[in-house]
């Protein structure tokens, strides 16, 4: 497994970053701590071989390879770390609680099969996507089968948990299937895009925060305070992932550039590019108002009229008011170190999106 915890800077404000996959851009928060960052570590360790365990006892090692491709490319593992940096808020140190950050990661990873087939995507961290690879009947396949197991997993945990993961699954396969059928005849699409947003990544980030509290035993207020937080940090990782799509050449994203775009998703930027009716906006405009850009030279261009034009700029300061709230509903919880290190994770959504 190519991910480690890399302890950066001083004695009393340890960065610590988490590769995301050979070569890739790192994911860097801050943790004024040292205890709680050898938490941290320690927790992510465990997080991941139970990750390996669960895939690795497939009746078939085909099927173990299948389903640990993705896992196997590394990833920030963002999920776990929310899990983790929650239960900072109860009695962190409970087997239950990396058991549900496993859980929660494997439907992440699950969700991500099923969308690397519906986008065609080629690559996904870094390495050939498993679509690209066993073809779309095996790859979706490896999906279900990765969600099942993360059920298995959450069923030995509780109630709660199935409860959690339950209505997470539920809202990410709504997100998509409302982002496939595009706004309703009355709707603003981009208020939809927003319930897209909300459904398909707040959704599972406000879960992982409230069930890593839960699983610490953390009061309801706190838990209710880290979902908040959870869900405006998704919406706002979201928009800076349809912002990455656009801006960060494959290298850097580890994903195909302009995917989104060849492939017609409305996402944040595109639609406000639609909307712009400045002489300026008129030729990105007249790019992407007529659905997918597949065109190699159409496609082209629109990217490079991406990089300074209106609809970036506008998406930015969009995602920034998300990070602002999520911020905000930090401000109810105990100055802890773990609640500097959520803070510090929107520094990273804004620069990644930079
Ligand atoms: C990545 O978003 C994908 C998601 C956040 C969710 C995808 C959900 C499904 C495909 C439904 C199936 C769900 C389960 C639980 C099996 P993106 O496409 O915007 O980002 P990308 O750039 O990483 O592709
Ligand atoms: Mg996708």
């Amino acid at each position: 497994m190519s991910r480690t915890i890399h302890a950066l800077g001083g004695r009393v404000s340890a960065k610590v970053v988490l590769r995301k996959y050979r070569g890739g851009r790192g994911f860097r928060f801050r943790i004024a701590d040292k205890a709680v960052e050898e938490r941290l570590r320690t927790g992510l360790e465990t997080v991941e071989a139970e990750i390996q365990r669960t895939i690795s006892c497939a009746s078939d090692s085909r099927v173990a390879e299948l389903a640990g491709h993705v896992a196997a490319a590394g990833g920030k593992r963002l999920r776990p770390v929310l899990v983790l940096l929650a239960a900072e808020f109860g009695r962190p140190r409970h087997e239950g609680v990396t058991r549900a950050a496993a859980a929660v990661e494997l439907i992440h990873i699950a969700s991500l099969y099923h969308d690397d087939v519906m986008d065609a995507a080629v690559t996904r961290r870094g390495v050939v996507s498993a679509n690209a690879l066993w073809g779309n009947r095996m790859a979706v396949r490896g999906g279900d089968w990765l969600l099942a197991r993360a059920a298995q997993l959450a069923a030995g945990l509780g109630q709660h948990i199935v409860h959690h993961n339950s209505r997470a699954a539920v809202r990410l396969v709504e997100g998509q299937l409302r982002e496939l059928m595009g706004p309703g005849p009355d709707e603003d699409p981009v208020q939809h895009y927003f319930q897209v947003i909300a459904d398909k990544t707040g959704e599972l980030l406000a879960s992982s925060l409230s069930l890593g509290a839960l699983q610490a035993n953390a009061s309801t207020a706190h838990v209710d305070a880290l979902a908040e937080y959870g869900a405006r940090l998704g919406e706002a990782f979201q928009i800076a992932d349809d912002l990455i799509d656009l801006l960060s050449p494959s290298e850097r994203s580890g994903k195909d550039q302009g995917a989104d775009l060849r492939a017609g998703v409305l996402s944040l930027p595109v639609l406000l590019a639609r909307a712009d009716h400045s002489p300026q906006g008129a030729e990105l405009r007249a790019l992407v108002s007529g659905g997918p850009v597949t065109d190699p030279w159409a496609h082209q261009r629109a990217l490079d009229l991406f990089r300074d034009s209106w609809a970036v700029a506008r998406t930015r300061t969009m995602m920034r008011d998300r990070v602002a709230h999520a911020r905000f509903a930090l401000t109810s919880l105990p100055p802890i170190p773990a609640r500097a290190a959520l803070d510090s994770l929107c520094d990273f959504v804004i620069d990644q999106a930079a």
